[in-house]
């Protein structure tokens, strides 16, 4: 191992794409708050801790909406990781979510670093969602060279897929 005492990812993705909701399934259950009955837009950013395969995550959800742009940018030199929550049910902002994250890519203090790349394929569960491979296409993720990269179908409401994704993260860390 790399002897770190807690590896930080950055969980990014547009508005709505259930970056609060999976990082909520991915905390261990006795640190877990009851869900709020309905999701609130994250507002700023908030930290949550999980452990995958012997690797202690602090996650920090920072908010999607383009406002907060300076403050996801703020975390990028730092990050270890990076999950990247995209809606495979919101066909038209594909290529928004595509956007953002070529802009992830090329900003100075994240290209050229071997920061794996975990992008959730999220909200499998609705109707018309995309397959992973259709996502991955959308999001032009074959071109990502200085990275290595995963992409894993989830649904974040009942957790399903979480776990493959982050144990993969774990062994690119370990
Ligand atoms: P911001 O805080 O605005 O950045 O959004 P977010 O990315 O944190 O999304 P959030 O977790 O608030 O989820 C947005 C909505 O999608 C909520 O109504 C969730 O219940 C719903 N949602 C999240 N994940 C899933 C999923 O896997 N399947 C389905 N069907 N709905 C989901």
């Amino acid at each position: 191992g790399r002897g770190r005492a807690e590896v930080t990812v950055l969980v990014l993705g547009l508005d709505n794409s259930g970056k609060s909701t999976l990082l909520h399934a991915l905390r261990p259950a006795d640190a877990r708050a009851p869900a709020p009955h309905h999701a609130a837009p994250t507002v700023g950013q908030q930290q949550e801790h999980f452990t995958s395969g012997g690797v202690s995550f602090s996650a920090w959800d920072v908010s999607g909406a383009p406002r907060h742009r300076a403050l996801w940018e703020r975390h990028y030199r730092r990050a270890h990781a990076v999950i990247f929550v995209v809606d495979s049910a919101d066909h038209l902002r594909l290529v928004v979510a595509r956007e953002e994250l070529e802009l992830l890519l090329a900003h100075p203090d994240m290209f050229g670093r071997r920061v794996p790349l975990l992008v959730f394929a999220n909200k499998h569960d609705a109707p018309h969602a995309l397959a992973p491979m259709q996502v991955a296409a959308a999001l032009g993720l074959e071109r990502i060279t200085d990275k290595p990269w995963h992409i894993c179908a989830s649904c974040a409401l009942s957790g399903a897929g979480l776990a493959d994704g982050v144990a993969w993260l774990a062994r690119q860390i370990r």
